[in-house]
């Protein structure tokens, strides 16, 4: 799955067919293969990105989390037409992160992503030995993409969002994790990194081992915390990404587990002792550095995001932001360039995973009072249980023809108007 884009990247969306759990085939889409897209290992320099679009639907390539500017980003406005090709000539420059990749059609992301067109990108800074972490792809530091699915009776996997779906976003009853339902991570005796994606359309999940063994964050959307966090619980709404370390040195079976009160299983482990231990303690320090925003605002902006019973009554539902739903053609704020914001987000009926491109941003605030441990790092995407507040420094560019997005990351909401977009000049 490894594909090292080290000056140039090719990425051709297909469609193909993935048996789930030797179930019956199904149609599916992904970049390079029938379901999902390659892991990208990115480091920073010019890279000439090329995406092939043999499906017979517009996609896009958007890289979330990746900082570039809003010609590069992939989003709604950066359609690939069937048989056409996009390329993008950008420069990476961030610290080290997992970010990721997705189609961004306004009304079809949803769908296009539920599919298969995502994948997962490692930003590397090849400083990792020196850093005390695992880093070997594969044996002790695992790419997990959470995803639950919907299957029928007959096996096969659904995607038909009612209005309640809509409503509540598109939930599974099978948890996929890189495409595979039931499958073992079989792991070394050692200190072992996940880097876990929720690229699920909208369920949220709060993650535990079942005989309660510690993850340590260690980095979040953004990249490295200034030292590892000890968490028993770590929450993973839409679209973000946390890497944490876990210590199998004594063994066991343990399984990562989803919703204390009504849990299941996402993932069971195993270990191997005959797989090379690489890591057998943890770092007590990393070189991630939380700049602090506070004070530095020149603007405070109030974002609500909306959502309407009333209009769902009637068969229509009325998703937007600050009453607004989506339009293509207006910007709804102008940033300026190298300005700090800060956003005060508001989440109505739900709490909805607020997302920005082109910025990483710190969160200052959750519902009046400090930030869980797991947004206390640079984040692109937080879950908004009531209200939170977000500082943001915008240094990449975005223009009228290609402006950023923020929006809700249960795909059904930004598919349905909860977006809005915005300049940077
Ligand atoms: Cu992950 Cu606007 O997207
Ligand atoms: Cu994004
Ligand atoms: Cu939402």
């Amino acid at each position: 799955l490894d594909t090292r884009a080290t000056g140039r990247l090719a990425l051709t969306a297909t469609s193909g067919r993935t048996a789930f759990d030797g179930g019956p085939d199904n149609p599916t889409a992904g970049f390079n293969q029938a379901y999902l897209g390659p892991t990208i290992l990115m480091q920073n320099g010019e890279l000439a990105a090329e995406v092939q679009n043999t499906l017979d639907e517009p996609i896009s390539t958007h890289w979330h989390g990746l900082l570039v500017p809003g010609e590069h980003d992939g989003g709604p406005h950066l359609a690939i037409a069937p048989g056409a090709t996009w390329q993008p000539e950008m420069t990476i420059a961030q610290d080290p992160a997992t970010v990721w990749y997705h189609s961004h059609i306004h009304e079809r992301t949803a769908g296009q992503v539920y599919f298969g067109l995502a994948g997962v990108i490692h930003v590397t800074d090849g400083q990792d030995d020196a850093r005390g972490l695992p880093s070997t792809y594969g044996i002790d530091d695992l790419t997990l993409v959470l995803q639950d699915r919907r299957f029928d009776a007959a096996g096969r996997m659904v995607y038909d969002p009612s209005m309640m779906d809509i409503m509540h976003g598109f939930a599974g009853n099978r948890m996929l994790v890189n495409g595979q339902a039931g499958a073992t991570a079989v792991v070394p005796e050692g200190i072992v990194r996940l880097r876990l994606l929720n690229g699920s359309n909208a369920r949220v999940y709060t993650l535990f081992f079942d005989d309660t063994r510690p993850m340590h964050l260690v980095a979040t959307d953004g990249g490295f915390l200034p030292a590892p966090v000890a968490l028993d619980v770590l929450r993973l709404a839409p679209g973000e990404r946390a890497e944490v370390l876990v210590d199998f040195s004594s063994g066991g079976a343990p399984v990562l587990m989803s919703d204390p009160g009504q849990a299941y299983g996402v993932l069971q482990f195993a270990t191997d002792s005959a797989l090379a231990a690489r890591i057998t303690r943890l770092p007590e320090r990393l070189d991630g550095v939380l700049e602090d925003l506070t004070g530095a605002e020149v603007t405070t902006r109030q974002v609500s995001l909306d959502m309407g019973m009333g209009g769902m009554m009637m068969g229509g539902g009325s998703f937007a932001i600050n009453g607004r739903p989506y339009d293509m053609r207006r910007i709804d704020f102008e940033v300026a360039l190298g300005s700090v914001e800060r956003w005060q987000i508001r989440s109505t009926m739900v709490a909805h995973p607020f997302h920005v491109h082109g910025v990483r941003f710190r969160v200052v605030t959750e519902n009046g009072g400090p930030p869980r441990p797991e947004n206390t790092g640079w984040k692109d995407t937080v879950l908004v249980p009531g209200d939170a507040e977000i500082l943001a420094r915008f240094d990449q560019p975005a223009s009228r023809e290609t402006p950023f997005m923020f929006h809700c990351h249960i795909l059904e909401h930004e598919d349905a108007g909860m977006m809005g977009q915005f300049t940077v000049t």
